[in-house]
């Protein structure tokens, strides 16, 4: 069979060969494109000014869910996922796995952060003052994530108890030695691409009759996908050629235990297969707008 895909370019692959040389202008360049995309990051607050304005706007839309979902039905499954649950319905579970992927980013978020706050805190260099932004824009993931939830009627602000695998994933990211902190960090920046941009992809199957509801939430998704894909550049420009070896070969491990993760995706369908076809996924499957408004260098 002919491929119909575009060919990789050392520019356009997660996976390629960066030019260490200019590793230095890489990261100014990302530095430059962070202030354009969200402001100057306050570093009392956390907050980056044009983060704020976006979230506004999007959490001021005054798009509704057509249909009913059920606060209580949100709550329990919530707290107690149950891939056979009647209550389950295919609208309450497309939300639910945004909170829950939601969830987990905030509870890593919070547990890197703990843990390099304490031990980066006076650092200057080029990649820590990307890693301090990029972290904050994760911040504003949980919060774009959680904020879907508006268009539900639905409060979600259940109490989350993370999977074990998802305890070992961040645990292992928090506490990695520098060398193997970006190896590990790029694996799992890689596999929420592809999984964000899975669930972008599965949106247009939900909510049918409603695209101004499909467009929302796949804007939430885009938004994420711009700022992840920077992350995923940032990693690959830190890491070296047997870091990038390391990377590649963590993520093909990583995305194996998503499901596990978090299993609402697996009632969603991500299984085996979609599994498998993160082997072939690379950035050329982005959305147009992801790629042409994200940094990718
Ligand atoms: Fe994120
Ligand atoms: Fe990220």
């Amino acid at each position: 069979m002919v491929s119909t895909r575009s060919p990789l370019t050392a520019s356009s692959s997660f996976y390629a060969a960066a030019d260490d040389s200019q590793r230095d202008a890489v990261l100014e360049a990302y530095i430059a494109y962070l202030e354009r995309r969200n402001g100057r990051l306050d570093p009392k607050t956390g907050t980056l000014p044009l983060r704020e304005a976006s979230l506004d706007k999007m959490n001021a839309s005054p798009i509704r869910f057509a249909g009913k979902l059920s606060q209580a039905d949100f709550d329990q499954l919530y707290a107690n996922f149950a891939p056979k649950a009647p209550a389950l319905t295919p609208e309450l579970l497309l939300l639910l796995t945004f909170c829950k992927m939601n969830a987990g980013e905030a509870y890593g978020v919070r547990i890197v952060k703990a843990v390099h706050g304490r031990r980066d805190k006076d650092r200057t260099d080029l990649a820590s003052r990307v890693i301090l932004v990029a972290q904050e824009e994760e911040e504003y993931h949980t919060r774009i994530l959680v904020g879907a939830a508006h268009y539900f009627g639905i409060r979600a602000d259940g109490v989350y108890h993370p999977k074990p695998a998802l305890k070992v994933l961040i645990h292992s990211i928090a506490y990695a030695p520098r060398l193997l902190f970006h190896p590990i960090l790029f694996a799992s920046e890689a596999v929420g691409v592809y999984l964000f941009n899975w669930t972008l992809n599965r949106v247009s199957a939900f909510y049918k009759g409603q695209p101004e509801l499909q467009d929302a939430l796949a804007q939430r998704l885009t938004e994420i996908l711009i700022d992840e894909i920077g992350h995923v550049a940032f990693n690959r420009t830190v890491m070296g050629p047997r870091g990038r070896r390391l990377g590649r070969s963590l993520a093909l491990q990583t995305v194996r235990g998503m499901t596990l993760m978090t299993p609402e995706l697996a009632a969603l369908g991500f299984d085996r297969a979609v599994e498998r076809d993160f082997a072939a996924f690379d950035f050329r499957d982005l959305p147009q707008e992801v790629r042409s408004r994200g940094f990718f260098a």
